[in-house]
């Protein structure tokens, strides 16, 4: 089934602390955006792709896109202070008819095509689902140094991206939320808020998010193994 993606890109990489923004840090001779852009460039379920950028990097990115001669990006669109409303932004200008689309992180470049396919299958028959893992650490609820309460590890799930929607479900979600001043951790919790069903996809460890420097290594191991298989 064929999808159009949203790729939030307008974050500044505080945590990372790298002087520049996550997307453009250099994994294996390659920037991020390029990694997590190859995916869907490549995947032909992909009909299109929204990137949204920070203001004063939209050039940046329209270089950058045109350099690496992307034929799915669409629109490269200017973002907000928070990353639900750089999704918002992104989300409003996906073609009005698409049925389904996908809202991934700049900054989680593993994806890789065969999550995304069953991502995208169980999101036809619910309307909306995203990948997640089960959490592997015990969990503790803590306030002020002190244990509050352990909580049972067999029902949680680290929820990660990319997060499939029916297109029309995730506007009247990200609609409310603005009109209402509600600000998720991610697009699920949103669509959640208005009554939907969200299904949990079995993600990848690989799936990793680059926070913080550490990530950065990980990163590096992924892509070496990944090349190793290859070669
Ligand atoms: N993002 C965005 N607009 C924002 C904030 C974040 O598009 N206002 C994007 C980031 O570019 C990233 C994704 O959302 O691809 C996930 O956010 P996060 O990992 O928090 O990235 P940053 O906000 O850049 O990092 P930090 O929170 O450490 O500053
Ligand atoms: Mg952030």
């Amino acid at each position: 089934m064929n999808y159009w993606t949203v790729i939030p890109a307008a974050g500044q990489g505080k945590r990372m602390n790298a002087g520049i923004s996550k997307q453009w840090i250099e994994l294996l001779g390659k920037p991020v955006l390029a990694h997590t852009l190859h995916v869907f460039e490549n995947d032909p379920h992909c009909e299109g792709v929204i990137l949204v950028g920070s203001e004063k990097e939209l050039k940046q990115m329209q270089d950058f896109v045109e350099s690496f001669q992307y034929k799915k990006v669409r629109k490269i669109v200017p973002g907000g202070k928070e990353r639900q409303q750089s999704v918002y932004e992104g989300l409003k200008v996906v073609p009005i008819d698409t049925d389904f689309v996908l809202i991934h992180d700049a900054a989680r470049p593993f994806i890789t095509q065969d999550s995304i396919s069953q991502l995208v299958n169980t999101a036809r028959e619910t309307g909306s689902a995203v990948l997640a893992v089960p959490v592997k650490d015990t969990v503790k609820r803590v306030v002020e140094n002190q244990v509050e309460e352990t909580i049972d590890r067999s029902s949680l799930w680290a929820v990660q991206t990319p997060q499939a929607f029916r297109l029309s479900i995730v506007m009247e979600a990200h609609g409310k939320a603005d009109e209402e001043g509600f600000v998720g951790t991610d697009d699920a919790s949103l669509v959640e808020r208005i009554g939907q069903t969200v299904a949990i996809v079995m993600g990848d460890y690989h799936n990793i998010k680059l926070t913080t420097s550490d990530d950065l290594l990980f990163g590096q191991a992924i892509l070496l193994e990944r090349q190793g298989e290859k070669a």
